[in-house]
């Protein structure tokens, strides 16, 4: 096999992996999110001259790390780690899929900039699925999931909050728009994503302003 077969033959292997790890999960991180991802990240790295393997492999395996869906980061990324140890990937390829995967989360917006352009390139595609058409599906998904109510006027957005509060604390589907995904157009690293961020941020607040006006009994 040469190099590029068993590149390809890991990124499926990757995907394999993912799917099987994450299945069909609730929380807005199932199978189908994380190809929605790694297509953005190939599509993404091609635009941005960043290294397609290395992004299509953290793209796949990015969630599987997830804390919501492990007992603790730690375990998650452990999890990761092994999984990658059996593949033939280059020591520093693999440190950076690493590294990426544990650096990339949103985390209520507290964590520092992406130290490379693959890390770049997979957070902006995570981010772009939390944006538009089909980021307002997950985001009443989730909060079904959590408990929340779709919206609730006595509780407004939170300005400011820990990691934790972003986490645990009790808000609502519609309060999630404000609390993060109105954000994310402003916070894409690459230019690709910031004009797509940008159209689809628009129809967001378009269905925000029809929300409240049929909220409010309008037409
Ligand atoms: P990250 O892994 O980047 O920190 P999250 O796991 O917090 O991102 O969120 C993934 C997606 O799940 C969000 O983009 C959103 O659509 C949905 N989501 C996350 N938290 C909430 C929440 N509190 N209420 C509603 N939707 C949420
Ligand atoms: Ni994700």
């Amino acid at each position: 096999m040469n190099r590029n077969e068993e590149q390809a033959r890991v990124v499926r292997e990757a995907e394999r992996f993912a799917v099987a790890e994450l299945g069909r999960d609730r929380t807005g991180h199932d199978g189908y999110h994380v190809r929605r991802v790694a297509k953005m990240a190939e599509r993404l790295a091609a635009e941005e001259g960043a290294d397609a393997f290395v992004c299509a492999v953290a793209a796949w395996l990015h969630d599987v790390a997830d804390e919501k869906l492990n007992e603790s980061k730690d375990s998650g990324m452990r999890k990761v780690a092994d999984w990658l140890s059996g593949q033939p990937i280059a020591d520093g390829e693999r440190a950076h899929i690493l590294e990426i995967i544990a650096t990339m989360s949103y985390n209520g917006g507290a964590n520092p900039p992406m130290r490379t352009p693959e890390g770049r390139v997979v957070q902006d595609a995570d981010r772009l699925d939390a944006v538009g058409a089909i980021a307002i599906a997950r985001t009443f998904v989730y909060a079904g999931w959590k408990g929340d109510m779709m919206h609730d006027p006595d509780l407004p957005p939170r300005e400011r909050m820990t990691p934790e509060e972003y986490r645990r604390g009790r808000s609502t589907a519609i309060n999630h728009f404000h609390e993060k995904l109105l954000k994310l157009k402003d916070l894409m690293n690459t230019k690709t994503a910031r004009r797509i961020a940008e159209e689809r941020h628009a129809y967001m607040e378009r269905y925000l302003e029809r929300f409240m006006q049929e909220w409010e009994g309008l037409d």
